[in-house]
């Protein structure tokens, strides 16, 4: 199966959702997974982008999966948002087996996803294209002829209003909800990708590199705010990062990838000293440039 018939058949499924038994929870935590990727292989063409790779996110928690250039992080990222299906292994939610699913299932079944580049109806405000993503969930119907109407006349429920407004405090946006998302900083911008995660009612929102282009400070503002998240929401939040600093600070448990091998997984002090993570880390450039450690 070549890579674009894998992501097609990725994209157009039967939709089924089979319900298994659970095993008991190897995450580290002792609480029961919300996601869990077993024993997950993926190859292109000659090349395995992922051996045999087992990992799990519990409810309201931070996971974070990091490793140099190439390792399979993107990959293993697309196998749980559905993109890619593997070759081998399973991706269950709460216990169900979603691997056949496709993206859309599994977004409506409470997989939430960010991307590196928030995309925005630029001409629309912040707090407008929260609500828009609120309506994709909760009020399809409404979503074409609302971006037809004028913004007057487009009537909002109370339970809209107050999804969006407690949105909006929680990733902290409060004082920019009626600027023009046009010309937002990108520390703002990733905000307003949360927002829009956050009122979709998501169990698991996975992060792609949500650090990637923010400063210092924006980078712990913005984590300070996915500590709260996962904490006030009970959110499994799942972090592929290139910023190893950032990920040993905020997650609970970091699994750790190289050449599509799992080479650790554990809590962060014990990555911070894992040889293993070192070596790989030391072999690439990667390391050398940022100081991960
Ligand atoms: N669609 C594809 N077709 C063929 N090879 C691919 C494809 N996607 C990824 N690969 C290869 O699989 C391996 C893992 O790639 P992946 O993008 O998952 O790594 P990564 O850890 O996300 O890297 P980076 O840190 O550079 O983003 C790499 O060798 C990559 O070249
Ligand atoms: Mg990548």
């Amino acid at each position: 199966m070549t890579v674009t018939d894998r992501e097609k058949s990725a994209a157009s499924d039967g939709d089924s959702v089979t319900a298994i038994p659970h095993s008991t929870p190897d995450n580290g935590s002792g609480r029961q997974d919300l996601i869990s990727a077993q024993n997950v292989t993926v190859r292109f063409g000659g090349l395995v982008a992922l051996s045999d790779i087992s990992i799990s996110v519990p409810r309201g928690s931070i996971v974070g999966l990091v490793g140099p250039n190439g390792a399979g992080k993107s990959t293993l990222f697309n196998v749980i948002s559905g993109l890619v299906r593997p070759d081998a292994g399973q991706i269950l939610l709460e216990g169900a087996d979603i691997t056949d699913s496709s993206v859309q299932t599994r977004a409506r079944l409470g997989i939430g996803r960010t991307f590196q580049r928030p995309e925005m109806f630029v001409s629309l405000t912040v707090r407008e294209n929260i609500t828009l993503a609120y309506r994709m969930r909760h009020a399809r119907s409404r979503l074409w002829r609302d971006l037809l109407l004028p913004a007057r006349s487009r009537a909002a429920g109370a339970e809209e209003e107050r999804a969006v407004s407690e949105a909006i405090t929680l990733v902290g946006l409060k004082s920019v909800e009626h600027a023009r998302a046009a010309g937002l900083p990108l520390g703002h911008a990733r905000r307003v990708e949360m927002a829009r995660a956050i009122v979709m009612a998501p169990k698991a929102i996975l992060l792609d590199e949500p650090s990637s282009g923010l400063d210092p400070t924006e980078t712990a503002q913005f984590s300070r705010m996915l500590t709260m998240l996962s904490g006030e929401r009970d959110i499994g939040l799942l972090l592929v990062e290139h910023n190893v600093g950032m990920v040993l600070d905020l997650c609970q448990r970091i699994h750790v990838l190289d050449f599509g091998v799992g080479i650790a997984a554990g809590p962060p002090e014990e990555i911070r000293h894992s040889e293993a993570v070192h070596a790989a880390y030391f072999g690439h450039a990667e390391a050398a440039e940022g100081g991960a450690f």
